[in-house]
């Protein structure tokens, strides 16, 4: 594998290979010095156009882990507000010698035009509504450790929210289909994408309907920066019919488990603290964004030496 933009290009062998690599990585990250020289020698750049917590600091924190140098670019204090385009920034970083760009950017598909203008790894951290592999992947890699399941075959998971703007929704419907999950979508029509009725889903209109079947519900935030009209009359008509609230977590069943990529937005689709969740798996989705990271930067920059590496990693 050189590049990981989508799920798509990664294939389901792709991604239980990387599910099965994340096993070591956690076992890893189990020690007292969570570090292996693995990757000595690499250097890794993020470059972030838009705002990140979680997936920056998960990549940056995983390519330490595993001994890599880390370049951080910042586009608020770069050239590129001088002036400078993407390409000639991605040419320059590029003749400093780095391996990998980890790359987020507004617009759909720049990870592929970055991949045209280097020769080094690009990994996508998000690319406007298209795709957010990575998260797929700590997704359904949360949803093994909890259900203790390789396969998804009869679980039902249920994406509440803005699914329209969301790159999340678009690499997990995919992803949780790969390993035989039913993916149900939940959301007002104006928050469905147009072409719908083409995804391997279901779709309802009303939270209310769908809670006793549901077996993971997934819970995603209005992305008002991606929206260029009002999608939603009001927040609280939205937050009624869409919020999570004790009522709906009561209609749930009783092993049904709770997950969002974060950030939460409190008050809009979480009306309940979200520390007193039953079975919430908010936590460990964010733990194992870290591990998930490892994995990939290793699968894409080990090269050669993997499995001699690979052993290192896990003994
Ligand atoms: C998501 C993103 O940026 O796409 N967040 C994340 O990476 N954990 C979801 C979001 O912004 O709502």
């Amino acid at each position: 594998m050189k590049h990981l933009r989508s799920i798509d290009e990664l294939g389901r062998d792709g991604l239980v290979r990387l599910l099965d690599l994340t096993n070591h990585m956690v076992e890893v990250n189990r020690r007292p010095v969570p570090k292996v020289p693995a990757l000595r020698g690499r250097t890794v750049v993020s470059l972030f156009f838009e705002d990140s917590t979680r997936t920056r600091l998960s990549f940056e924190t995983a390519a330490k882990r595993l001994s890599a140098d880390t370049m951080t670019f910042s586009v608020s204090t770069s050239s590129v507000n001088k002036g400078e385009s993407l390409r000639d920034t991605v040419e320059t970083i590029t003749d400093m010698g780095v391996d990998a760009f980890v790359v987020r950017h507004k617009s759909t598909g720049i990870p592929w035009q970055i991949s045209n203008w280097t020769n080094a790894s690009v990994v996508n951290a998000g690319d406007g509504w298209h795709q957010h592999p990575t998260q797929a992947l700590v997704d359904c890699f949360t949803v093994r450790e909890a259900l203790g399941k390789e396969r998804f075959d009869g679980l039902t998971i249920t994406i509440v929210g803005d699914i329209k703007h969301s790159r999340v929704a678009r690499s997990n419907v995919t992803a949780f289909n790969m390993l035989g999950a039913k993916v149900v979508l939940v959301a007002p029509p104006t928050l469905l994408p147009p072409d719908v009725s083409h995804w391997p889903v279901e779709v309802s209109y009303k939270l209310d309907d769908v809670l006793e079947s549901t077996d993971i519900l997934y819970m995603l935030r209005l992305q008002s920066e991606r929206m260029s009209q009002g999608h939603v009359p009001n927040l609280r008509e939205y937050a009624e019919s869409y919020g999570l609230d004790a009522a709906r977590v009561a209609k749930l069943p009783p092993h049904a488990v709770i997950m969002h990529p974060g950030p939460m937005n409190r008050g809009v689709e979480m009306l309940i603290d979200p520390s007193s969740l039953p079975n919430s798996l908010i936590h460990r989705q964010v733990a194992n964004g870290v591990s998930v990271r490892m994995a990939v930067l290793f699968d894409l920059l080990a090269g050669e030496s993997s499995a001699a590496n690979l052993a290192q990693v896990a003994s």
